[in-house]
């Protein structure tokens, strides 16, 4: 941390001149809307502070060569010396858990006073930004509820599935999501790019044996694998992936490494989906260190203490974070006694990000 008595004339004047004149916030500089009106282009190559003066209002500075002079406030110029700030997303900024952590208080809500309470409702939200998940109980079993959950913090990801999906068992079914059959850990949809990087599942009915949700936190898997096995970390980090879906209207591909990670190393996505991945076009050797890379993962990934479960009931919907947690169902049998119909849809994490900030009071 900055203090005010590290921010000192010296270290102000040892500032970049170029990015203190890039960041004036003067009414020749700023649209009243807050947005620059200046490019790069417009600034002098060979700009240079020619003065600072201290005022009560920060430190003004008059620049050359265009003796143009801009006030910066002093908190201003100490959060900005403290580092970068963050945009939420990578996994320094949540909190990783493991099965343990979480098992026996599951984030949870009930939608009337998610619907009621802004303190209720930005607990919940900040929740599937943090945990990557929340499970919201009591929600109408109505046909679109789904859609009315996503909208009420964000906005719906319409794809070549309409705005929503259904998930139950079809005659003949495009995907296993919509057969009876297990699905194992996975992120949906990851040959998108961008991919959706919210999804909801709202439950209809649930009166199937089996049918068991599993949530387990891919961030943490990435980090304890770059722990045990580096190399794997790497080859996972660096190998691009094509995940490929098709059908009769749509034809969907992506390639991206089955672990994102940010400039500084930090990781900032997962996709992970058996089901969707293309065979690797690589020589015989780096695909064999792809495979042990892959599977060392995987083998993380399907740890029993990793993951956390949970039954879905009529009115629950979980809410989570598609490109960090991997979802998963158990078999259920269809039919007899009766049948499980869950609906889905995507939404985005800058739509939440951006509820959290207006609850949290804005700009
Ligand atoms: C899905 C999916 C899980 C379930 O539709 O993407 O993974 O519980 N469904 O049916
Ligand atoms: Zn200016
Ligand atoms: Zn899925």
């Amino acid at each position: 941390m900055t203090t005010a008595s590290q921010l000192s004339m010296a270290t102000v004047q040892s500032l970049p001149a170029i990015w203190l004149r890039d960041n004036c916030s003067c009414p020749a500089c700023r649209h009243p809307s807050g947005q620059k009106l200046h490019g790069i282009l417009d600034l002098p190559s060979t700009v240079a502070i020619e003065d600072v003066a201290e005022s009560c209002d920060g430190f003004e500075i008059s620049f050359s060569p265009d003796g143009h002079r801009s006030v910066f406030s002093r908190p201003w110029l100490e959060e900005l010396l403290a580092g970068p700030p963050g945009d939420g997303r990578s996994a320094g900024e949540k909190r990783l858990w493991v099965g343990a952590d979480l098992q026996e208080s599951l984030p949870k809500g009930e939608w009337c006073h998610y619907l009621d309470n802004e303190a209720e409702r930005l607990r919940i939200l900040r929740a599937v930004r943090e945990i990557g998940f929340v499970l919201l109980r009591g929600t109408p079993t109505d046909d679109g509820t789904v859609l009315a959950v996503a909208r009420s913090f964000g906005f719906v990801r319409e794809t070549n599935y309409g705005e929503l999906f259904d998930v139950r068992v079809e005659l003949r079914p495009s995907n296993l999501a919509f057969s009876g059959l297990a699905i194992s850990p996975h992120t949906d949809n990851p040959y998108r790019d961008p991919v959706p990087t919210i999804q909801l599942l709202h439950c209809l009915s649930n009166a199937t044996e089996g049918g068991e949700s599993g949530l387990v936190d891919g961030f943490e898997a990435a980090l304890i694998l770059r722990q045990e096995c580096p190399n794997a970390f790497e080859i996972l980090t660096s190998t691009p992936v094509s995940f490929a879906w098709s059908d009769g209207v749509a034809s969907l591909r992506a390639n991206r490494p089955l672990i994102g990670i940010d400039a500084a190393g930090g990781v900032r996505e997962v996709r992970f989906n058996n089901r969707s991945m293309e065979p690797l076009r690589l020589h015989s050797e780096p695909v064999t260190r792809f495979y042990d890379a892959y599977r060392s993962f995987a083998e993380i990934i399907a740890r029993p203490t990793m993951g956390v479960t949970f039954r879905l009931e009529p009115g629950d919907c979980v809410i989570f974070d598609n490109v960090r947690l991997l979802h998963s169902r158990t078999a259920f049998e269809d039919g007899r006694g009766g049948s499980r119909h869950l609906q889905g849809c995507y939404a985005d994490l800058d739509g939440l990000f951006s509820t959290i900030a207006m609850l949290e009071g804005g700009r």
